[in-house]
């Protein structure tokens, strides 16, 4: 198997200094998009937030190709390779789309790249952003944890607020920015679509592991999931101890 890209390992988030995720141990492999379940409030942000420096890390580690930066500044994980889309980010409205991506350029990072992916975002350029449809606005947020040639990039519903048809051709950008041979970390609202362009999921239940394994083993199984998210009576031998089984059985 390839190195993860992204490694934790008995990681626990505070909020508040409050405990919200608890020994959480799961790795995101380069060229793969791995994706994060879990019901509202479950603690998907809260963990992604931990990754990135903006919530603090109590106990664990997390390793970005092999170097712990659990201690590091939030600026200083970005600049190791990590790119984070925040839910409910936006673009700097006034800002044209250009402007938007050079102010978060750094190191290699490449414009020519995020307009490949996204043709529409070159045609509006010199556009401010705030003139920009939903679906262009998250392309231009997509854009931004792009410039700065990321190793691993953690997406936190992208797709809030979205149509259908935008929602399913940013998921098949997703798809591409593993082909580039980037670790995606994907939190998905819309569990089906992320099942379909991931490669292994992992699911929250109040702020601990419940559920490791392939995309393939969730995918349609809304019954599953259901009881994954809420709790209820175990359909497996590896759902029956809890996190322990999930994270040494499952993975
Ligand atoms: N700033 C905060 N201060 C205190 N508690 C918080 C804060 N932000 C979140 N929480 C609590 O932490 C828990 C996890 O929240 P979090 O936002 O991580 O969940 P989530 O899985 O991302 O949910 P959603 O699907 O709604 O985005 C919740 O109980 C929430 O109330
Ligand atoms: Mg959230």
């Amino acid at each position: 198997m390839t190195a993860p890209a992204l490694a934790l390992d008995g990681v626990a988030v505070d909020r508040a200094e409050v405990p919200v995720v608890h020994e959480v141990t799961l790795d995101a492999a380069p060229g793969a998009v791995t994706v994060i379940l879990g019901a509202n409030g479950a603690g998907k942000t809260t963990l992604m937030d931990g990754i990135a420096g903006l919530a603090p890390v109590r106990s664990g580690t997390i390793r970005l190709d092999g170097k712990a930066i659990e201690r590091l500044a939030p600026y200083k994980r970005a600049r190791a390779g990590l790119g984070y889309v925040e839910q409910a980010r936006t673009t700097f409205r006034t800002l044209t789309v250009e402007q938007n991506l050079v102010v978060s350029q750094q190191g290699d990072g490449d414009l020519g790249t995020v307009y490949r992916l996204f043709p529409e975002l070159e045609k509006r350029r010199t556009l401010q952003a705030g003139y920009l449809s939903g679906g262009e606005q998250q392309m231009v947020v997509l854009g931004r944890a792009l410039v700065s040639a990321p190793k691993v990039v953690l997406i936190d519903e992208m797709s809030l607020g979205l149509a259908p048809l935008v929602v399913r051709r940013l998921m098949a950008t997703v798809g591409e920015l593993a082909g580039m041979g980037i670790a995606v970390v994907l939190i998905e609202q819309f569990a089906n679509l992320a099942l379909d362009v991931g490669s292994r999921a992992h699911v929250l239940r109040k702020g601990r592991v419940v559920f490791s394994g392939p995309c393939g083993e969730l995918r349609g199984d809304e019954r599953r999931l259901h009881r994954l998210y809420f709790g209820g009576p175990p359909v497996s031998a590896a759902e029956a101890g809890g996190a322990g089984a999930a994270e040494s059985g499952l993975r």
